[in-house]
């Protein structure tokens, strides 16, 4: 089976290193060996061991019919979201690392997937290499929902960790994080909570099947932590963290991203360094709790390629649940503690 690449950048460039490196076991494991036929990146790549694969213009990917998945890993909306849409209407399947896409455009493109008996899959716009997508699509279908509260952005849980462990700058620890890959083009996204205030509006829409827009999510960021704060928490038997959360209660639906003081003993308060963890609450499964590298390119890459694996497996068969395009009414609750 063929598959095109978009976007050469840090998780890109990891998508080919998963399906190479375990080309044997992935073949097995899609009973077809996969196969990256293009790359597309505006950059020259001339030193490249695939410089025959890369090109420049999306048509030559979606006008040939042997390509079945795409890989969007560009970030951001444009020109993504055009080249999503154009490949699922010719039934490509596509698998995004995307938030920004996701948390845009999701509902729409899940219905664009549906109608074209394609696939559209997410599971590393979520918790890098963490599989909760999955695990809320399928496995914890059953349950009402309640509550999903989570670390969902590596960056700034990197930064809150080394400012409390080794007591360094928030700058100095963000420059690391970027030098890493952690961190997002405009960093911006990650220090002032976007990044995770999409990740949860994901989540929410997907536990709840109804479309959370995130413009709708009371979002605060991590820049104004100072290192007494962080003194003062751990002085108190307390860790600050960056929490995304959404819970149904009796009066609606509350959604948040803020730093929070959180007990030691809160399942959340050991998550360090570039981990994730996600806590989510069911009236039937009780709590289940997800945990690992929430960022960086193999972990990503990692969740990427089981995706390509799955849309290789259900060539035809759409698995994905829907939200409405319907946005559900999100209230913020000022005075939530964790
Ligand atoms: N910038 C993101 C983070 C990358 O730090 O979590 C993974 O989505």
């Amino acid at each position: 089976m063929k598959i095109a690449v978009l976007g050469y950048g840090t998780v890109g460039s990891g998508v080919v290193e998963v399906l190479m490196t375990n080309a044997e076991s992935i073949a097995k494991k899609a009973a077809t060996p996969l196969d990256v036929k293009y790359i597309l990146d505006l950059r020259d790549f001339d030193e490249s061991p695939f410089k025959e694969k890369f090109v420049k213009d999306i048509n030559l990917i979606l006008n040939d019919e042997e390509v079945d998945i795409i890989a969007e890993a560009m970030g951001g909306i444009h020109p993504a979201y055009d080249f999503v849409r154009g490949a699922l209407e010719k039934g490509k399947s596509v698998v995004t690392s995307n938030k920004e896409l996701v948390a845009a455009y999701g509902p729409e493109l899940l219905e664009i997937a549906k109608e074209n008996h394609c696939n559209f899959l997410f599971e590393a716009s979520v918790g890098g290499g963490i599989p909760i997508i999955r695990p809320l699509n399928s496995a914890l279908t059953a349950d009402e929902i309640y509550e999903i509260t989570g670390i969902l952005n590596g960056t700034t849980n990197f930064i809150l960790t080394k400012m409390k462990v080794e007591g360094r700058t928030f700058e100095d620890v963000l420059k690391e994080a970027q030098e890493l890959g952690y961190a997002e083009k405009n960093p911006e996204a990650d220090v002032e909570g976007h990044d995770a205030c999409r990740k949860i509006a994901i989540l929410a829409s997907l536990a709840l099947g109804e479309y959370v827009d995130y413009k709708d999510i009371d979002t605060q960021g991590i820049t104004k932590i100072k290192k007494e704060d962080m003194e003062y928490a751990s002085h108190m038997g307390y860790s600050i963290k960056l929490l995304a959360s959404c819970k149904r209660e009796a009066e609606g639906i509350y959604a948040s991203v803020k730093p929070m003081m959180i007990p030691n003993h809160h399942p959340l308060a050991p998550v360090s360094d570039v981990f994730n963890a996600v806590l989510v609450k069911g009236n039937m499964v009780g709590d289940v709790m997800f945990y690992g590298r929430g960022a960086g390119k193999l972990p990503t890459a990692s969740a990427v390629v089981a995706d390509i694996i799955d849309a290789a497996k259900h060539k035809d068969t759409n698995i994905m649940c829907f939200w409405s395009r319907e946005k559900l009414e999100i209230q913020s609750n000022e005075n939530e503690h964790a």
